[in-house]
């Protein structure tokens, strides 16, 4: 039964009839409409990376994923092809066995070493000069006998950085060959650095700085200086006034790419105007760009989009002042519409959306599940609303299934008399007739309905000594095959009618989606594009301004753009030569499930080969890695990477390592013991292995060149840093490293809010914030800011204690309370105030 429509009777009764339908009863809408809290479906979309984000998030697999691409993951590329068996590695290996007695090491060994990593000549540890690192400090507290948190005991040790903090600033760039410095040859060459190398694609970096008449499409490898290319071209084109910085738009990938840019280009330039050999209009053209640095067009698409937008609202058909609206506000405006929609639906009983529920798809789900959800298909439609949804017009004629079925059950009939009781394939005919004859009663939908019911007769039955001849046993054969065929052939035009009906009755939710964003006055990051796109094409005014205003678009990490941010920087430069120069690899892509096209890098490629003031180029001088790392890269993904025109894969190109670097090893195959392990198992032995290893290297068993002073010296766990395949996998790392005593942050964990430390802190803040929620305090008072037993916390309640934290003035709480235990026992000392309350200071 469906409830009256309106008010709150039709919104429970809504809710109740939705929650039925999904099969989970529920009180209240599912989504947490709060800009902060956690939102679990899986971030997806076509533009979902957004503004701001990095870049680690990988493709999906399942339904999304197509043709398997190399950069798709090791999986994709096991399944196309086995890896062939090589002969080992000529880089050294480890030798478990060989392993040296390290103090602190009770049983002699752990570590493994390796073999020959010293360069000859150089003195070897000794038992005596191994050096080690201090180990950490003791910390100010742990468990005590029984268990229980010492005072003081403080535990955190995972530090989530923020991308652009990092404990010290980067290492100096290396100079370019442009730039190279010959007042630091000491320096140069104590980094082990060629100072005279010539790139082996020296004429390709020559011509994409200088070349400013002619657009590039610049294609490279892994670290062979693109982005730092993208500078000296930009650098150059200003200092040698060929357009000023703001006349410039550089696009990055990420936020954190532009500050980057920015922060190497603000160094070149100070360079140039510090630079008394240069002319003095050029030191004076780097000076004036200096000043406008911080406002230059250096962002992303979407923000340079939005700067488009904000430069013309009116003529883009943007409120001026617009706001853009972020990933959580999109979230809860999408949610209203589809509940909203949702609601008003099911309420009136729509057909359509009963056809969807009778056909199993699932309003709602959570998840991944969303995603094959009816709420799914709306996200999907909002998310892709550029887009011209392809729904084949399928319309059901179910009087046209009848004749056919008339016609059948008329053949049936006719073959009745020529079989005996008792056949089976004689039963089935008798019940298709009688189905033919319930159907000529009906009309409409629910004829399609009952038709769809049709009784599939199985072509195996019948006995030739049940039937008069065997032609007739043939022919009610063919009836029985025809039911199938019919069946099947019914059900697809009735899932594709069905699919049409609901598209565009779901496209209702992508309408009202856009009246509340219009309602709040917000843009969302898709608006960004498509308003920029359509002005730029439909007004021949904004374009020509923009033409003018940008004389040089420059964009980076190319091989992830999606076909609708090279329509807006084809529209931004108007082909003309010189304006857009894009760099990218097609080996680097990975967002083709955010519609990025590494075949639209391919397409663009191609047509600047043979368009005149275009230009291709291919750089294949490394200068990020040592040599035996690229010799293994290139000889690994030589055969890995097959050329294919239906993915836009180009062949690998090997890439050139920078020459004067030390031939350590650099490369090593970690072998570790783990007869029949699997799963957690083998996560866990390689870990310790990992953790072993790296413990070696902590204690100082490699020579490293520090950046900070060019020399050489004794490797530290400073030194290294590990990446893993999956977040969720880290933990037997984490225990592993922690077991070797070895000191870590951990950065971008997944699992970063289901931390322990992470609780504890939550919890005191909590306990702070609301001072009558007594469950936080005494979490609070548990955790190791406190250091409060469990024994204490009873002891105190059972004496009569409150369970409170009090304002400041207030009665101080006795002398035996926990509160005063846990002040001595903080590793944290206390506020000045005498007062007992919010008395766990904060670590400064
Ligand atoms: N011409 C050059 N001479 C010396 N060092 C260079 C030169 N170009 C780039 N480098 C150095 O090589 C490293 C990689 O440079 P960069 O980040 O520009 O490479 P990339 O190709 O953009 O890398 P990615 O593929 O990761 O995007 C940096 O440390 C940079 O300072
Ligand atoms: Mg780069």
């Amino acid at each position: 039964m469906v409830p009256a429509r309106g008010g709150e009777r039709a919104q429970g009764g809504a809710r109740a009839l939705r929650a039925g339908l999904r099969g989970l009863p529920r009180g209240r809408p599912r989504r947490a409409a709060s800009p902060g809290a956690p939102v679990h479906r899986p971030r997806r979309g076509t533009h979902a990376a957004r503004v701001g984000q990095d870049r680690p998030h990988r493709p999906p697999s399942g339904r999304d994923a197509r043709a398997a691409r190399l950069q798709d993951g090791a999986g994709a590329a096991r399944r196309r092809r086995p890896l062939p068996r090589r002969p080992a590695a000529p880089d050294p290996v480890l030798h478990p066995r060989r392993r040296p007695h390290l103090p602190g090491d009770a049983d002699g060994g752990g570590v493994p070493r390796l073999r020959g990593r010293r360069p000859p000549g150089r003195p070897g540890p000794g038992p005596g000069a191994v050096r080690f690192l201090p180990r950490a400090p003791a910390r100010p507290g742990g468990r005590d006998r029984e268990g229980r948190l010492r005072a003081g005991a403080h535990r955190l040790r995972v530090v989530r950085l923020q991308g652009r903090l990092r404990a010290r600033a980067p290492p100096e760039a290396p100079p370019t060959d442009q730039d190279r410095r010959p007042a630091h040859p000491g320096r140069a060459q104590a980094e082990g650095r060629d100072v005279t190398f010539v790139p082996v694609d020296q004429d390709a970096r020559e011509r994409a700085r200088r070349e400013h008449g002619t657009s590039f499409v610049l294609e490279a490898g892994a670290g062979t200086g693109k982005t730092t290319l993208l500078v000296d071209r930009i650098e150059q084109i200003v200092r040698t006034g060929a357009a000023r910085l703001d006349e410039i738009a550089a696009v990055t990938f990420t936020e954190n790419a532009a500050t980057t840019m920015k922060l190497r280009l603000r160094e070149r330039l100070e360079r140039a105007r510090a630079d008394l050999a240069r002319p003095p209009e050029e030191r004076r053209r780097a000076e004036a760009a200096l000043e406008v640095l911080e406002r230059a067009q250096v962002s992303t698409i979407h923000a340079l989009c939005s700067a488009i937008l904000g430069e013309r609202p009116l003529e883009c058909g943007v409120p001026p002042g617009f706001r853009v609206a972020d990933d959580a506000e999109m979230d809860i405006l999408f949610a209203e519409a589809w509940d909203e929609w949702l609601t008003e639906r099911l309420v009136a009983g729509d057909a359509t959306l009963m056809g969807a529920v009778d056909s199993g798809i699932p309003l709602e789900a959570d998840g991944w599940g969303e995603r094959s959800s009816l709420r799914g298909l709306a996200r999907t439609l909002v998310d892709q609303r550029d887009l011209r949804p392809l729904v084949a017009e399928s319309r059901v004629d179910p009087t046209a299934w009848r004749r056919d079925l008339e016609a059948q059950a008329a053949r049936a009939r006719a073959l009745l008399p020529q079989v005996r009781d008792g056949d089976a394939l004689g039963a089935n005919l008798g019940a298709l007739v009688s189905f033919a004859e319930d159907a000529a009663r009906l009309e409409g939908e629910a004829l399609a309905t009952y038709l769809r019911t049709l009784p599939i007769i199985r072509r195996s039955f019948g006995h030739k000594a049940h039937w008069s001849t065997p032609e007739a046993l043939e022919a009610g054969r063919a009836v029985a095959a025809w039911t199938s065929q019919a069946a099947a052939a019914w059900k697809a035009a009735s899932s594709a009618a069905l699919h049409s009906r609901l598209v565009k009755s779901v496209l209702e939710v992508v309408a009202r989606y856009e009246e509340r964003k219009k309602e709040h006055g917000v843009l969302d990051f898709l608006d960004l594009l498509v308003k920029a796109r359509d002005a730029l094409k439909q007004s021949e005014a904004v374009r020509r301004y923009f033409n003018e205003r940008f004389r040089f678009v420059i964009i980076d990490e190319f091989q992830d753009t999606d076909p609708l941010q090279v329509e807006v920087a084809e529209l931004l430069t108007g082909g003309r030569p010189g304006a857009l120069v894009v760099v990218g690899d097609a080996k680097q892509s990975i967002y083709r499930f955010r519609r990025a096209e590494v075949a639209l890098f391919r397409r663009i490629s191609t047509a600047a080969a043979d368009r005149p003031g275009h230009s291709v180029l291919h750089l294949t001088q490394n200068f990020r890695s040592r040599a035996a790392i690229l010799r293994f890269v290139n000889r690994a993904f030589a055969s890995l990477i097959t050329a294919s025109d239906e993915s836009g894969q180009p062949p690998y190109e090997a890439i050139a390592p920078p020459p004067g670097l030390r031939e350590d090893p650099s490369v090593i195959a970690l072998r570790f013991e783990a007869p029949f392990a699997d799963g957690e198992d083998l996560l866990r032995a390689e870990a310790r292995a990992l953790a072993a290893f790296l413990a070696g290297v902590a204690a100082g068993g490699y020579e490293v060149r520090d950046p900070q002073t060019g020399g050489d010296r004794p490797s530290r766990a400073g030194d290294v840093m590990v990446l893993a395949r999956r977040l969720t996998q880290m933990r037997p790392l984490e225990e592993a490293l922690e077991s070797a005593g070895l000191r870590f942050t951990i950065e971008g964990g997944k699992s970063f809010f289901d931390r322990q430390e992470v609780h504890e802190v939550l919890a005191v803040l909590r306990a702070l914030d609301d001072p009558s929620d007594r469950v936080s305090l005494v979490a609070a008072l548990r955790s190791s800011f406190c250091g409060v037993s469990d024994r204490d916390i009873v002891a105190y309640a059972l004496s009569g204690g409150t369970l409170w934290i009090q304002e400041r003035g207030a009665r101080p709480w006795p002398s035996s309370a926990p509160c005063t235990a846990c002040a001595r026992r903080c590793p944290y000392p206390p506020s000045s105030s005498a007062s007992t309350t919010r008395r766990a200071s904060w670590p400064r």
